[in-house]
């Protein structure tokens, strides 16, 4: 596939796509979404709505309409726009019959800039361009411009609509539209329907260039409108306009920021915001940018993946969650995975750490509702959930799929079998505390996680008297095809580390902080006997060891399974969208798996040797599918651990521009699976400085292991370690480490297992 038969490169930063085509517009939506955390709004023309998947994403309004599937609202729109020239309605879809549209993309900024030359009305033209603002989470700023107008009579409908589109909606309901003539300001107020949460939405917009020389106001049900006569100055019409969206959530007034903000923005006017919004882009760039050196293309992919792993982070809050389709729609929810640890975050927690915290302390948070869902399953501690949105609480149904062929609904149990994401939070703290030396943070939340997730396996394990051996049956691991298996590697071991950390910060804890030690014991009402216990089930747990070929099973009897590949499977297929896995899937006897499992245990554990990396790699891939977005980054990460560039490019390929070049159907099986894949995105940068560069990180501190693909000629990115600051250059036989001037310490580290000693202000490079 060619990437110009999807876009264009204008820049290093910034993405071109001319001429529309229509099966893209969902892919548009997401991939020029304008983001900040609090909100995604989609990479819509200004004239579109919900037909064409217009939206604008607001955090933490989740809502249960359906009574089944909780998601986060759509906020109304406040930038819509109906142009008439002469009566004629312009920009209306399709706009292929009226309009020549170019899109711009801007990743440095988040900066959506729509160019549109009409067909029918000769010379006239669109120029719009918009962000979320990172220096006010609730604004999207707007500057529309309609220039060589010839004595044309122009309308402007403007307005906010709240005819939105939602997958289970509708989630807005009792809309009240006001507007004040003397401010210039509209907004529509509406309350989510089952969570009740007030939703305001503002608008203010002044004109720069030309006169209104007619106005009328227009109530409808769900929307509020001005009807605009205007005439034009110079030939042009320049609008500036301010979208805020506050919900309850945010205030306990929302109308009355929303108002103040909307009267603030349009006192500053387009640019001013314009540079406040950069100059915060400006500082997140300086510790997470990754410049490639040698290719335009894939440097430009890097940039979009990693500006989508960014918006995609409520970094605002400690309370909410990385969706796995971030803000970029509501499929998935708004909720979190175990994508958020695995994938998400540790960009974060080698560049922004204050985010990373927050990430971490939005688990603490939902401490109650992991609580809830072990003690309903019959466990103790914190069974943290598939799919968790606020409160914590599982929003994964035991009906996720449908079987195409009998209609009958397919009884998966991500959510209570699927156990490794309460291992995989402890293992992200651990991390956490080594990237940022934040003992502090362990002691006051982490520490009680640790030991909720240690109390919860230890309720889940089962003893095998006969093997004297701990086991977990009954599971499945990030392999999703394979359910009701026993012992999977990667979950096994996982827990053994989870159990571990307990058992260190318990002491570490009881030696160097005796008295919080003590509160948190009462507070969750831990007794010495558990902590025995955890130790006990670490010392005795089943880890699968490498066979006598190196290989390691994936979970007990995985190697009996007929051994074939995902090409052969699919010439199986009765429809081509039946579901793959358990129970009754085409790859559940199989060894064909979905995406990486024992290369996952690799990717997040040095323990095996070169030996043991290369049988198994060479082994699970040609048998993984890569049926999720997850998998290709983290076949990379090995593959460059194994020394193999240009494999781990390939991986690269697969992985960065899964967005990018999608062809996915928008629609499948009437589920709704577009939006930007926000693991993918994170895993980027795991790509890059784990794969690429080889980093790791233990209690001895950084290491690196770089090896580099032939189409790069250099990388360079950023890190933050216990609050030091480095610069790396990787090189295609070089890597270079210069520490920050305003570094307090010396760092120890080690490049291909020799070590180095880098003074601030210093660097240390080496040659390979
Ligand atoms: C993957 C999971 C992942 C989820 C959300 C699924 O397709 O198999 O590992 O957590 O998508 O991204």
């Amino acid at each position: 596939m060619n990437y110009e038969d999807f876009f264009s490169i204008k820049d290093d930063w910034n993405l071109q796509i001319e001429g529309l085509k229509e099966e893209q517009f969902v892919h548009y939506g997401s991939n020029l979404l304008c983001g900040n955390g609090y909100l995604g709004y989609r990479g819509t023309l200004d004239e579109w709505d919900k037909e064409q998947y217009q939206a604008c994403v607001i955090t933490d309004t989740y809502d249960l309409a359906d009574g089944k599937w909780k998601e986060l609202s759509n906020s109304p729109n406040a930038l819509t726009t109906e142009l008439r020239v002469d009566g004629q309605k312009f920009g209306d879809y399709p706009e292929q019959d009226q309009m020549i549209t170019e899109l711009n993309f801007n990743y440095k900024y988040g900066i959506f800039r729509r160019k549109s030359k009409s067909k029918t009305v000769n010379d006239l033209e669109i120029v719009s361009e918009r962000f979320a603002s990172y220096d006010n989470l609730h604004l999207i700023a707007n500057n529309y411009q309609i220039s060589k107008i010839k004595k044309k009579k122009i309308e402007l409908k403007l307005g906010i609509n709240g005819d939105v589109w939602d997958l289970n909606g509708p989630h807005l309901e009792n809309f009240k539209g006001e507007y004040d003539s003397q401010k210039n300001i509209l907004y529509l107020k509406a309350n989510t329907v089952e969570s009740k949460i007030p939703l305001v939405t503002a608008l203010s917009f002044k004109l720069i260039k030309g006169k209104i020389k007619n106005l009328k106001v227009e109530n409808e049900k769900k929307s509020i409108y001005l009807l605009l006569n205007i005439e034009a100055e110079a030939e042009k019409i320049e609008l500036e306009r301010n979208m805020i969206v506050y919900s309850g959530n945010d205030r306990e007034n929302p109308l009355s920021s929303a108002i103040k903000d909307a009267e603030l923005t349009l006192e500053l006017g387009y640019q001013k915001l314009k540079e406040k919004h950069q100059a915060v882009w400006d500082e997140k760039w300086k510790l997470m940018d990754i410049e490639i050196k040698g290719n335009l293309l894939d440097q430009l992919a890097v940039r979009f993946n990693l500006y989508h792993n960014i918006i995609a982070a409520p970094a605002h809050s400690e309370h909410l969650p990385i969706g796995a389709r971030g803000l970029s729609c509501q499929a998935y929810q708004g909720a979190a995975f175990w994508d958020q640890e695995i994938f998400n975050l540790p960009m974060f927690l080698f560049t922004e750490t204050e985010t990373a915290k927050n990430i971490l302390k939005y688990r603490y948070h939902t401490l109650n509702g992991a609580r809830k869902k072990a003690k309903d399953l019959g466990y103790e501690g914190a069974f943290y959930a598939w799919i968790s949105g606020k409160s914590g609480k599982e929003l994964c149904p035991s009906f996720f799929f449908k079987d195409v062929i009998s209609g009958r609904k397919i009884r998966n149990h991500f959510n209570d079998w699927q156990i490794h994401v309460s291992p995989d939070i402890s293992y992200a703290i651990w991390n956490y505390y080594l990237a940022s030396g934040d003992l502090d943070f362990v002691i006051n939340y982490g520490a009680e996680i640790l030991f909720e997730v240690a109390r919860f396996l230890h309720s889940r394990i089962h003893f095998n008297q006969y093997k004297d051996q701990y086991e977990i049956i009954r599971l499945l691991g990030p392999d999703e095809y394979h359910e009701n298996v026993d012992n999977n590697a990667f979950t096994n071991y996982q827990s053994q580390f989870a159990l571990k950390k307990a058992i260190y910060f318990y002491y570490k804890m009881e030696n160097e902080y005796p008295e919080k030690l003590q509160q948190l014991i009462e507070k969750i009402q831990l007794s010495e006997s558990e902590v025995t216990a955890w130790q006990e089930i670490s010392e005795k747990i089943y880890l699968p060891q490498p066979d006598q070929n190196n290989l390691i099973e994936q979970f007990d009897d995985y190697f009996d399974l007929e051994d074939t590949t995902a090409e052969v499977l699919e010439n199986r297929l009765i429809d081509q969208e039946e579901y793959w896995g358990w129970p009754n899937g085409v790859a559940v006897f199989t060894q064909v798996i979905k995406q990486a499992d024992i290369i996952q245990l690799f990717t997040l554990h040095d323990i095996f040797s070169e030996e043991v990396l290369t049988a198994n790699y060479d082994y699970y891939e040609p048998r993984t599918q890569h049926g999720s977005s997850l998998s290709p980054s983290q076949y990379a990460v090995v593959a460059a651990r194994l020394g193999r560039a240009e494999e781990c490019y390939d991986y690269f390929k697969k992985s960065a521009f899964i967005d990018l070049m999608s062809t996915n159907k928008a629609v499948s099986g009437g589920t709704f699976i577009g939006g930007i894949h926000t693991a993918a995105a994170g895993g980027i940068w795991q790509l890059i400085v784990n794969g690429f560069a080889g980093m790791k990180i233990d209690k001895r501190g950084l290491s690196f292991k770089p090896v580099l693909c032939q189409d790069w000629k250099e990388v360079n990115f950023n890190l933050n370690y216990q609050d030091k600051k480095f610069k790396a250059v990787l090189g295609q036989n070089s890597f270079k480490l210069t520490a920050a001037v305003e570094n307090n310490e010396i760092l120890k580290f080690s490049v291909f297992e020799k070590e180095y000693t880098l003074k601030p202000g210093k660097e240390v490079k080496i040659k390979f």
